[in-house]
């Protein structure tokens, strides 16, 4: 069996690549390394650098390649900045995405994987949200998400296009071996600079406002280990690979947890207390935003294992502290080659 996996070199993409190999399944990673980085990506995996935007890059991918199944991740993620320049998220994600899909529509028989987001969806109640709910993004980067959801429905209607989309909740942990994480320098994704305050790297943790209608007036999310993900998508493999019809589903576990929460968890799990400021709202941030996911449990039998708080985190911390002391001991070893040259 062999599978694309666009946007391999990322956080979750390399984890989806990981977890290919290990099921002994051939892997090409196609990643423009905008964002990824070439280390995450796993040894055994072909790496091809490009862009997803590229159709001579793609013609000559499919001349040379009869993949099973596509993985669609590459894509641009922040909520605020998309805010800040939509062109970009139109432009990477929702333009690139159209061309990509009436691409492999021209093909016969592809099967699709496509990481889609819990931005898509309305959330004005505290309630789980259903994946028949109604989708009203909050933010340039729910739209360009929720677009490319379209896309993908209307060329498959006339095409023999298959499609798994799945919507992803608030992803955070690390591969349970460490060989992939979270590896971004300016992280704005809760769990990662919580973290990062807990072992020093920043001063202190900003949270974005405290007078939200939730219990203790923080956002409140639901927060899923990568490697849960990650075996909703093994699964929507399966099922396209047997012939199963398209299909939609949240990825997330039905609980959430506010900001605060997260911070004492944080400062719990790794025994380090850190400095909390309370600033303006940030633009774009639903209040709250916790998946049902009762569909992908019942009609396709996904059963997380990971689904323990204070175990995501303490995967976040892990992967942090190594890449720490990778950082330390590249110092070391440039301090050392300083000291052998004689400077001070
Ligand atoms: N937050 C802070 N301080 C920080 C970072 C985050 O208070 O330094 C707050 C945010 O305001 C928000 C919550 O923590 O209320 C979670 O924020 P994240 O940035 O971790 O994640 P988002 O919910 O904004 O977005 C993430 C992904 C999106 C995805 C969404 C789905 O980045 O791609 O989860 O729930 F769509």
């Amino acid at each position: 069996m062999k599978v694309l996996v666009t946007g391999g070199a990322g956080y979750i993409g390399s984890h989806m690549a990981l977890e290919l190999i290990d099921k002994n399944i051939e892997v090409i990673v196609l990643d423009n390394l905008a964002s990824g980085f070439k280390k995450l990506i796993p040894p055994k995996a072909v790496f091809i650098k490009g862009d997803i935007g590229d159709l001579d890059l793609l013609n000559k991918i499919f001349n040379t390649h009869n993949f099973d199944a596509i993985a669609h991740f590459a894509a641009d993620i922040k909520v605020e900045e998309s805010i800040e320049n939509p062109y970009k998220y139109y432009k990477n994600n929702t333009e690139k995405t159209l061309n990509f899909v009436n691409f492999l529509s021209l093909k016969k028989n592809q099967n699709l994987i496509f990481s889609s987001t819990a931005a898509v969806y309305d959330h004005l109640n505290n309630k789980l949200i259903n994946e028949d709910d109604k989708l009203s993004p909050l933010n340039p980067y729910g739209y360009s998400k929720m677009m490319c959801e379209q896309i993908i429905k209307d060329i498959a209607k006339i095409s023999t296009l298959n499609y798994f989309i799945l919507r992803y909740f608030n992803v955070a942990g690390a591969d349970p071996s460490l060989r992939s994480g979270q590896l971004t320098s300016k992280a704005t994704h809760l769990i990662k600079v919580c973290v990062e305050c807990a072992l020093k790297k920043r001063p202190f943790l900003e949270i974005y406002g405290n007078d939200y209608l939730t219990t203790d007036g923080t956002c409140v999310r639901d927060y899923i280990h990568v490697s849960d993900l990650i075996s909703g998508h093994l699964i929507a493999l399966k099922h396209l690979i047997n012939g199963g019809k398209s299909d939609i589903c949240n990825l997330g576990y039905g609980y959430g947890y506010s900001v605060l929460e997260i911070v004492e968890k944080v400062k719990k799990v790794s025994g380090y207390n850190f400095t909390v400021k309370v600033k303006n709202k940030r633009r774009g941030d639903p209040s709250y935003l916790v998946s049902n996911p009762k569909k992908i449990k019942e009609i396709y039998g996904w059963n997380p294992s990971h689904n323990n708080i204070e175990k995501i985190i303490g995967s976040a911390l892990d992967w942090e502290e190594k890449n720490n002391l990778i950082v330390w001991k590249i110092k070391k070893k440039c301090l050392f080659k300083l000291d052998f040259f004689g400077n001070d």
